[in-house]
């Protein structure tokens, strides 16, 4: 039986809540014989900040490196917000991106039809969305040098971000999208501001470059990063695959996230590029965030952590059937009428994170092999 190296990071606030509803999942795949799922567990974020005195350790790095998938679930929340800015809790999640390799960063955004009623936007807008957004994560403003303030010889202070992009890397994740599109609808709309920006130069003509040469069966539009944002929530539906850079993946993910009802629904795959045997890192972790607001109350929706999964299946541990299979658990869940609070209707009863993930065990099992 084929065993699956896991190391479980459920980080911080409702971080562990949802990760233990990946947990259950993980044990049914187990006792449906999947495989051997091997599971550690490490601190990352605010928890190793307490721990440790830093947000990773270099032996869960090692850990993270060597699993077959990282499963993370949130960092960050108010208890951190002193720290120094090099240890805050984000730190923890960056460093792993970017010692990992982890450039690729994949974020679907679907609309359940039984969700299309907790969708911000008008049910026919959303209804059946499936679009992809392909977000590079280990450049840009994120990682480019200097990143400081500065105290002028006014006493005046100035800040500075650096956005960076090399060729190689704009070339790299905008192959990741074709490829992407070409098993889907084949259409990729590459997202930048080349009106006001260096790097967005350069990503358009790298973009433009490789779709000539290795691409041209796949339909390419470039649309500026602002413009993308507004179409987004006017016709959603006119996207596949949107290609950008870090920053304006993060924001235009979150936009889409909405879409489908609630940030808590989008799960993510952070992916490195495959080395000789075929072998790439990997981690997954949902869209949102530690959610202060709602942490220690049992409230959090876990699904974006629990499809989350389903792309580690996918992407990891080639069990792509059943990532299928715990896909369309999901789906039957919501068609039941289940709810957490954030995808339920205003005054209907909702239920709970640890009710959410014993109903998506609950349909799943029916469709599992014996
Ligand atoms: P957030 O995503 O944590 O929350 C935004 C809003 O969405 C909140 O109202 C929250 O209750 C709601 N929400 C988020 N996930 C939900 C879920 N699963 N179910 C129901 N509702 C959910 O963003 P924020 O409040 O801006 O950030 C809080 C902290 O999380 C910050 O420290 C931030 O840096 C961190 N953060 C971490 C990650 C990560 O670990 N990958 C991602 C985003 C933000
Ligand atoms: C995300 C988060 C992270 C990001 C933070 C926590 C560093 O917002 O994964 O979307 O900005 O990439
Ligand atoms: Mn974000």
């Amino acid at each position: 039986m084929a065993t699956h190296k896991i190391l479980l990071l459920p980080g911080d606030g409702i971080g562990p809540e949802v990760a233990a509803e990946a947990k259950k999942v993980l044990k049914l795949f187990e006792e449906a014989g999947y495989g051997s799922f091997e599971t550690e567990t490490d601190l990352v974020g605010g928890a190793a900040i307490d721990a440790h005195g830093k947000p990773v350790t270099d032996a869960a790095v090692a850990l993270a490196k060597d699993a077959d998938a990282v499963l993370f679930g949130a960092v960050g929340g108010p208890k951190w917000d002193k720290v120094a800015y090099e240890i805050r809790p984000e730190a923890g999640l960056l460093r792993l991106r970017k010692d990992l390799g982890l450039f690729a960063n994949l974020r679907p955004a679907i609309c359940y039809g039984a969700l299309a009623e907790a969708s911000s936007l008008k049910r026919d807008l959303v209804e059946d969305l499936d679009i992809l957004i392909v977000r590079e994560l280990t450049g840009g403003v994120y990682f480019g040098e200097p990143k400081e303030i500065v105290t002028l010889e006014s006493g005046e202070k100035r800040a500075v971000d650096t956005q960076i992009y090399t060729t190689g890397e704009i070339d790299r994740i905008a192959r990741v999208a074709f490829d992407l599109a070409r098993t889907r609808r084949n259409k990729v709309s590459s997202a930048e501001k080349r009106n006001v920006m260096k790097s967005g130069v350069l990503w358009n003509q790298v973009v433009t470059a490789i779709h000539a040469k290795d691409y041209a069966d796949v339909e390419l539009e470039h649309v500026l990063a602002d413009n993308c944002a507004m179409q987004l929530v006017r016709k959603p539906k006119q996207y596949d695959v949107i290609v950008c850079d870090n920053l304006f993946g993060d924001i235009l993910s979150d936009v889409a996230a909405m879409l489908t009802g609630s940030l808590g629904m989008l799960p993510s795959a952070s992916l490195g590029a495959p080395d000789a045997a075929g072998r790439r890192a990997s981690l997954y972790e949902p869209v949102h965030g530690s959610a202060p607001d709602i942490a220690g109350q049992g409230l959090a929706n876990p699904l974006a952590m629990i499809g989350s999964v389903a792309m580690a299946l996918r992407y990891s541990l080639g069990l792509g059937e059943a990532a299928d299979k715990l896909e369309a658990a999901i789906g039957s869940v919501l068609a039941s009428g289940a709810r957490t609070r954030d995808i339920a209707p205003a005054g209907a009863n909702a239920i709970g994170t640890g009710e959410m993930g014993d109903a998506v065990v609950a349909a799943l099992k029916p469709l599992l092999r014996a």
